[in-house]
Order: structure tokens, then sequence, then C-alpha cells
């Protein structure tokens, strides 16, 4: 049975939720799911607006077949490639096979690359319009948000933008499709950032330029791929993709990252979020990376300004899940950030030296001086030392 919702008097979201996947592109966990959104608007031409994951294809279908009611489609609209949305872009084919495929010369060439034979093309550049009867799209090149073949389409007769990726969220959407029906500080606002820290992350350049250009338009609605339609908080989600895309921490607080074996560098983690709370410091999260999925720390990574990483020495170098995490970090440009280390070891302690290393080949990072040293578990010595990390902490989140 379709499952369908109306956007506005001729949009239609013809998307679906899936709560079965594990893992976002086979690494990010999903408990709370994810949507694929799609639309279809039915103008003197009818269009859709990309398509979705193969997981949802057979709902997917149903509902762009229930919206069409009978009438041909004349044109989709593939504003990115990624299979997650253009999965089901052979079975459009096949269906409507005088379809006219707008998008991008790349988008044209990965479709190809991926299988899928587009007969119908009409390759469109940066600025670039294309009128359906009473609506006109306008297709903006987006690069790197979050591939390099992505567009977003703007209709300009009623200002809704299909941002494709941007302004994504993971999270099913449990019936509700617009920012307004949830509460969203409340319920999705972490989720938002941890699918686009890990997501688009690493592309911060690339998501800066595109909020630029889209800053003349007059966007009264976002249409994501995901997640929710933007319609009441725009000015809301617009600001935190400006400060998550220019690194900018959105509140003072510490992320304590620990990998321990026996629970010696786990302790010294607690010891430093205690010391930390009685300095006065409110916003503390202690994870522990051999438990927490990486995807949670990079994104309290992108919360918060400080960040301090505990590792014990192990093969004469970083414990693998600490290494695992600072390649993460590396890889989705953490950074604009300050930090500090915590080091363990029972004999030869590497890890301190190794971990600043890494963090010197970041972008910004600002290493206290304050580094502990712990030899096997926390002594006076090593607690004084811990007092004087959250001191220094304390200090640099109160300047
Ligand atoms: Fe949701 Fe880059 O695909």
């Amino acid at each position: 049975m379709h499952n369908v919702r109306k956007v506005t008097d001729d949009l239609y979201w013809v998307g679906a939720s899936d709560r079965r996947l594990a893992l976002f592109e086979n690494i990010h966990p999903l408990p709370e799911g994810v949507s694929y959104n799609a639309y279809v608007l039915m103008d003197e031409k009818t269009v859709l607006v990309d398509t979705a994951d193969w997981s949802v294809g057979k709902q997917f279908i149903e509902n762009v077949e229930y919206v069409l009611n009978g009438k041909p489609l004349d044109v989709l609209v593939v504003n990115h490639l990624e299979p997650d949305h253009a999965a089901t872009l052979g079975e459009i084919l096949l269906r409507y096979p005088d379809v006219t495929v707008i998008t991008t010369a790349k988008g044209k060439a990965f479709a190809e690359q991926f299988g899928y034979e587009i007969k119908n093309a009409d390759i469109v550049k940066n600025g670039d319009s294309r009128s359906f009867g009473a609506h006109e799209f306008t297709f903006v090149a987006a690069p790197m948000v979050h591939w390099p073949e992505v567009m977003v389409s703007f209709d300009s007769t009623n200002g809704v933008l299909f941002s494709a990726d941007a302004f994504g969220s993971f999270k099913a959407l449990d019936g509700k499709l617009f920012d307004d029906e949830v509460d969203y500080a409340r319920d999705w606002i972490d989720e938002a950032r941890r699918y686009y820290a890990n997501i688009v992350g690493k592309y911060g350049k690339n998501v800066t330029a595109l909020l630029k250009k889209a800053a003349p338009l007059d966007i009264k609605m976002i249409c994501p791929l995901h997640g929710l339609i933007w319609r009441s908080g725009i000015d809301y989600v617009v600001d935190k993709h400006q400060k998550w895309a220019s690194y900018t921490p959105e509140e003072q607080g510490v992320v304590i990252a620990y990998a321990s074996m026996y629970g010696d560098t786990e302790n010294a983690a607690d010891i430093l979020a205690v010391k930390l709370a009685e300095a006065g410091v409110k916003n503390v999260k202690v994870y522990d990376v051999s438990k927490t999925d990486r995807s949670y720390v990079i994104a309290d990574m992108f919360k918060y300004s400080h960040f301090v990483l505990a590792s014990v020495t192990y093969n004469l170098g970083i414990f693998p899940t600490m290494h695992d995490l600072l390649s993460d970090m590396k890889a989705l440009n953490v950074s604009n950030r300050t930090a500090a280390i915590i080091e363990n070891g029972t004999w030869a302690v590497k890890s301190g030296t190794l971990m600043q290393a890494e963090l010197e080949s970041m972008k910004d990072i600002a290493l206290l001086d304050e580094k502990v040293s712990l030899l096997s578990s926390v002594k006076e010595d090593g607690e004084a030392a811990l007092c004087a990390l959250a001191d220094a902490i304390a200090a640099s989140i109160n300047a």
C-alpha cells in the first residue's frame, strides 16, 4: 500500500524509512533508522526528484505510481548518484523508458559507472533552469556535498530547495515529515550532527560554498534526501550547518575519549572528568573508544570546543581503537579545537608522543602543554597532573 505525504499543493513526499539497516554505508550504526526521501511534483510535466535505496524500493515505487495516478513520468531530476538514493534509478528507467533525466555531466557518468543507461539525458550546469509548467527549477552545483556530481535544485516558483544530502539526518521519520512536527533540539539534533560530521564533515569548505550560493535565494522550504523537511526552523538549521562547516564549536565543553585495557587509563579519564566538574566545566562527555562507535565521539567533537585523548600504549603504539578514532578525526577534518593528551603504559610509554604527532598533522588543533604521563596507574603525582590539566582546560574555556 502506498504511504505518501503532501508537502505543498502539488508536491508529494514519496520516500520511506528503513529501521532494519544496521550500518549506514556499512559503517555507521543506525539505532534509530534512516529515511530515504524522494519527491514527486505534479505540474504540467510530472517530475520525480531523486529516487531511493533498494531496501525501500517496493514502497518507493508504490508511492510514485500512486501519486502519478496513471500519468507517465516525464522528468526525473537526479541530484545525487550515491546508491542510497540512486539504487532504484534503473527501476524507474525500466518503468518509464521515455523519462528525461536531468542531472550533471558527472551525474550521467556516475550513472553509467553504476550500470544505468540513460537514453534521454538533459545535462545541466550550475545556474541552468528548466520549466515544468507552473514551476521552474534552477540547478545549483554542489560538488562534494557529498560527492562530486551533486547538485541541488531550487524551485523559484515556491521557494522549495531540494538539497540532496545537505541538511539531512539519520533517524526514521515515524510518521512525521516537517521540522515543526517534532521537538528537533530534543529528539533530532544529535542524530543530525552525527550524520553531518561523519558523512560530510570532511567537506566543510564545500558546504560553506553551497551555503553562500544559497544565501541570496528566497528559501521557504528545504527538502533533503534524509530526515525531516525544513519549513519553520530554517534559520536554526542553517546556523548549525554554518558552525559545523566552519568547524566552529557549538558549545564550550570537553570530550574525553579513552582507550583502556584493564581500567587504569579509564580511571585517569574519570578522575579528569570529576576535576573538570569541580572546576565548573558543565559539558563533559566521557567515551570508551573500545565500546562506543567512533561516529558518536566524532559528532561530539564537532559539538564541543575541547577534547582529551587518553590511551594506553599497545605493541609500542597507540591502542588500536584510539588509532582508528584518530584516523577518522583526520579524515573528517576535526579542527579548530583545544586538545590534551593522557598516555599510559607499564614500560616504554609511547602512546602520548605518537598521539601528539597525529594531532599535529591535523589543522588548527591547539595542544595544551599539560600532558599527563602515567606508569601503569594513577598515583599521587598522576592525580596532581590530572588536576593541573583540568585547571588548564577550565581556564581556557573561561578565557
Ligand atoms: Fe545520502 Fe551521499 O548519499
